[in-house]
């Protein structure tokens, strides 16, 4: 089909051939169909919805478009873990090291914060020295060694969902279902581990705000991973919230630090066991999760999580003194309290204006390529169900200057809503999402564009 009678095709609600999405996507990567006609069919498809096959073939373009990691070299079990981003949502940094000390090999191929949501790579680089570029061959002999490896994805893997992600950014096309779990599961595909596990975030600091578009999600990605013969699972986690106590990159780090030497117990702590008990299960490590969560819990408290990833950063050119020294990371120089302004209950978080209430502070970055300032970010030591006092200090923001400090305090402040009743703490977890037992050709799949941002 002509490119202009696809898109017509597609603006009229007719499905689309896997032949012809497949010579739309290699077009589009070998830069012969232009930015304007992807960016139409891009809104068309936005508006009118794929179905099953059709998003099983963009994924399978996507993935046919660059290269794929080989892993034949590793013993295994081989695993992944993937977030739909979020705030506060540092989990990769202890769940990789415990699913390493339970004798997985984890190859986590991460990505860089932008707008409000953070990135994992951009949180290990605030480690004096830490490198997040390896090369393919580097990465799996280190993985070989230590069982884990966190880096920076390759440009010739999936590089139609480099271009089409940037695309879709600027063309207000990011939030369909069938778009997001094909540019999520092409990548997942690519990298080559036997077992995912996708953590779904939803809430106010998630793309997707209700749990209705998160189970949609899941289960589309879940459909994807499990036809392309790899184990998957979803997890559909609260992001109705900072996941963490902090927000930023080496006040994260200092936190994930704190985790894994057993000093910290919080819905972030538990959060990650739960995932790595999840990994487990899904790798035939541990024989249900549950179990899988009681051994990450012994790696946790005996230390041994802790030893996992001063070997990570060792292997990735990183000062591991920070394990034992956490003043080794950057920290900003001014560090200003935030004070609750009322007795209640904190019964809101607005997470996506925490998120932005970081970033403003220059621990985000508005475009891919600024620059970002991994020594500035904020700490909210209240959750959902706290009860608080008038002038009681409930956080901290971490600033260059006193000005930034004050609006950054601003900015968090109108971020909370209180209550004069007691309020209910939400679930870290709202649902676990499997394969189901008729086969992954049953599973509903995205027809419509999701309620997302
Ligand atoms: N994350 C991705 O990798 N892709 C999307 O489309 C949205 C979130």
């Amino acid at each position: 089909m002509h490119i202009v009678d696809l898109i017509a095709a597609k603006r009229d609600g007719q499905a689309i051939g896997a032949e012809d999405l497949h010579r739309l996507i290699a077009g589009y990567t070998a830069t012969d169909i232009p930015d304007y006609q992807m960016a139409a069919f891009l809104m068309a498809g936005y508006l009118r919805g794929f179905t099953d096959a059709e998003t099983v073939a963009l994924t399978d373009a996507m993935l046919a478009s660059g290269d794929r990691l080989d892993l034949s070299e590793l013993s295994g079990p081989t695993v992944d873990k993937h977030s739909t981003g979020g705030v506060g949502d540092s989990t990769t940094l202890v769940v990789a090291p415990l699913a390493a000390e339970l004798g997985m090999q984890i190859i986590k191929l991460s990505g860089r914060g932008l707008g409000f949501t953070g990135g994992t790579l951009d949180k290990l680089e605030s480690i004096p020295g830490m490198r997040t570029d390896l090369t393919t061959a580097d990465l799996v002999a280190q993985v070989d060694r230590i069982g884990l490896a966190v880096c920076a994805q390759t440009d010739d893997l999936v590089p139609a969902d480099r271009a089409m992600y940037a695309l879709r950014d600027v063309t207000a096309t990011v939030g369909n279902t069938a778009l997001i779990a094909s540019s999520i599961m092409s990548k997942k595909l690519a990298g080559g581990a036997h077992a995912i596990l996708l953590d779904v975030k939803v809430g106010s600091g998630a793309f997707m705000k209700t749990v209705g578009d998160a189970r949609e999600l899941a289960e589309v990605c879940v459909a994807l991973g499990t036809s392309a013969g790899r184990a998957t699972r979803a997890v559909i986690t609260d992001m109705s919230q900072p996941l963490a106590d902090t927000v930023g990159n080496a006040i994260e780090v200092r936190e994930a630090i704190e985790v894994l030497r057993g000093d910290r117990h919080s819905r972030f702590a538990e959060l990650c066991l739960d995932l790595a008990g999840h990994l487990a299960a899904l790798s035939g490590t541990a024989p249900d999760a549950a179990a899988g969560r009681e051994l990450a819990a012994r790696a946790l408290h005996s230390g041994a999580g802790l030893d996992r990833f001063r070997m990570l950063i060792e292997a990735q050119g990183g000062d591991p003194r920070v394990v034992e020294d956490t003043s080794l990371l950057p920290i900003a120089p001014i560090s200003l309290p935030i004070h609750a302004t009322q007795d209640a209950w904190l019964a809101t978080v607005d997470a996506e204006a925490v998120g932005r209430a970081s970033g403003a502070l220059g621990a985000g970055r508005e475009t891919l390529g600024a620059v970002i300032d991994p020594a500035v970010g904020l700490a909210l030591d209240v959750k959902i169900g706290d009860r608080v006092h008038d002038g009681q200090v409930i956080g901290r923001i971490l600033a260059r200057t006193g000005d930034e400090a004050r609006r950054g305090e601003h900015a968090v402040l109108a971020a909370l809503g209180w209550s004069a009743q007691a309020i209910q703490a939400p679930p870290l977890i709202h649902a676990v999402v499997d394969p189901p037992a008729s086969g992954p050709d049953h599973r509903p799949m995205a027809r419509t564009a999701a309620h997302v941002s």
